[in-house]
């Protein structure tokens, strides 16, 4: 973890909008908490949690603690600890429409910065319903908090809008009351270490860039599969659904990783430009082609881990007769140089078999094969899978003689495996986000242009589907690998490789030696 001493990190009031809700307690506050134990916080912070309900600061801290018990990367919670750190969190009960609520938000933050002697950043987070997102940033804009452009910072979380025009409108709020510098648009993939990495891994070697590209590259796929289902989030699913949950950004965000050009610095804005490059590469999908390029599914009953789990439509929020996506898979191409006719297949789905995301990079086989037939009967294709979760690591798949006197081929797995290789474990998403916000660096956060691109390569298929009802729902068995169709979107010779089994080989192996 990217930590540096304390007395580096200037004086900061987050103020939590939302601060009562589901977010603060199961990630903002635990990211938070551990980034204390870390001694990754400033000398002098406060968290003043800002929401609606009647709450005193004992009863916020209370719950805020029990949240941390279960969720922060520290686990067991000492109680000195604990006290130390909840003396920095407050509670303001406030309308977010009414401006009185900021205005005594301003009077605490000139009151801290009295206290403390020096000027303090003002983080404001916006971790309400998106309802909230364009009326909070018009309040701050009107009551003077986001006006000093160096030291006000506002947090909006995902959704970033539901379609291309709810993106752009919430956009223009934005930035009719701050400055794009000033805005953090979280999308908590890119602060994964496996997310991080996939710029380490290739621009820090010179070893694979050469081949990263249509040359030597067959084909891409980006999964990120999950065997939850909606969990108590079934309201807001079942107007969201996969596309807008998870293509719209984090899939986009690991494409755009994946494919993007080496940056000339690691400054955000060249970082967020290489990236957004990506997006303006990919090949626009027209109306009448959806059904070819796109599959969506919705889970059925079916058993997960051994147990039996009620269909996406038996959920509790969930409208019994909705149509709404719970699986989504598509073929992408990128229109450049790099990536000409390379398929990129992405997926995802909730409800499936396992949990995984990962990025596969398949190469083509040699253009000569001299070794005799019988030799390669076991063959297959080279492949680099890059595993961001459960699993972080990577491993390479390539060909070797197998012992014996005989010249047979085998394909065998070089590893690498964060836990073995740095015996340590890797922070929360969150913190990483949290601390960078801190410290005022935007490379992990999506800039208006990104968001807007990833929208407007996707609308043709929202409109789409909102046209054409799918009619076959659900389609897929809970504990499956998703709808059959989704393999017509496959060229020959292509599949969707069964996520983690290379690195659970390679645990089996270790275990085994
Ligand atoms: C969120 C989605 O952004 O990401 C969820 O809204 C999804 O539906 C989650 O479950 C996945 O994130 P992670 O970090 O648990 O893989």
């Amino acid at each position: 973890m990217r930590i540096r001493p304390t007395d580096q990190l200037e004086p900061t009031v987050f103020v939590i909008f939302g601060g009562a809700g589901d977010l603060t307690w199961r990630k903002l506050v635990p990211a938070l908490f551990d980034l204390s134990q870390d001694r990754s916080v400033p000398a002098n912070y406060s968290i003043i949690a800002v929401d609606r309900v009647d709450l005193s600061d004992e009863k916020l801290r209370r719950r805020l603690h029990d949240g941390v018990k279960k969720f922060s990367r520290q686990g067991l919670v000492k109680a000195g600890e604990w006290s130390e750190f909840a003396g920095h969190i407050r509670y303001q009960q406030g309308d977010f429409k009414k401006l009185q609520t900021y205005t005594a938000l301003g009077e605490q933050c000139a009151k801290l910065e009295k206290e403390w002697g020096e000027k303090v950043h003002r983080v404001f987070y916006m971790a309400t319903p998106p309802s909230m997102f364009g009326e909070i940033p018009k309040c701050l804009g009107k009551t003077g908090l986001a006006s000093d452009r160096e030291w006000a910072r506002i947090v909006v979380e995902k959704p970033i809008g539901y379609d291309l025009e709810s993106a752009r409108a919430l956009n223009a709020i934005l930035a009719a009351n701050f400055e794009e510098s000033q805005i953090f648009r979280i999308d908590h993939y890119l602060g994964k270490e496996t997310v991080q990495n996939i710029l380490a891994f290739r621009f820090a070697n010179p070893l694979f860039e050469p081949i990263w590209n249509r040359r030597y590259v067959e084909c891409v796929t980006i999964t990120a599969v999950e065997a939850v289902g909606v969990e108590h989030r079934g309201g807001y699913y079942d107007h969201a659904g996969a596309l807008r949950d998870m293509v719209q950004n984090h899939l986009m965000q690991l494409l755009c990783l994946v494919a993007m050009e080496p940056m000339v610095s690691f400054k955000a804005d060249e970082i967020r430009n290489k990236k957004a490059d990506v997006l303006h590469a990919v090949r626009p999908i027209h109306r009448d082609a959806v059904h070819q390029c796109v599959v969506r599914g919705q889970y059925g009953p079916g058993w997960v881990g051994g147990k039996k789990v009620p269909g996406y439509r038996e959920e509790v929020g969930v409208s019994p007769d909705s149509e709404t996506e719970t699986f989504v898979a598509l073929r992408l191409f990128l229109d450049n140089w790099r990536w000409q006719d390379v398929p990129f297949y992405l997926r995802t789905g909730k409800r499936l078999a396992r949990h995984a995301s990962e990025i596969t990079i398949q190469f083509f086989g040699v253009p000569h094969q001299s070794f005799p037939a019988e030799s390669t009967l076991d063959w297959q294709s080279s492949r680099l899978v890059m595993s961001i979760q459960p699993d972080e690591g990577i491993v390479l798949r390539f060909q070797a003689k197998h012992p014996g006197p005989m010249m047979h081929l085998r394909s065998v797995e070089m590893q690498f495996n964060y836990q073995d290789a740095f015996a340590t474990r890797s922070p929360e998403a969150y913190e990483t986000l949290l601390w960078d916000i801190m410290k005022n660096d935007a490379t992990l956060f999506m800039r208006a242009d990104q968001v807007e691109a990833a929208w407007r390569l996707l609308m043709p298929v929202l409109d789409v589907w909102a046209a054409a009802p799918p009619g076959d729902f659900p389609n897929y068995a809970a504990g499956t690998w998703g709808p059959e169709n989704a393999q017509g979107l496959l060229a020959q010779g292509h599949s969707w490789p069964l996520p983690t089994e290379l690195l659970e080989q390679c645990k089996k192996k270790r275990k085994n030696s």
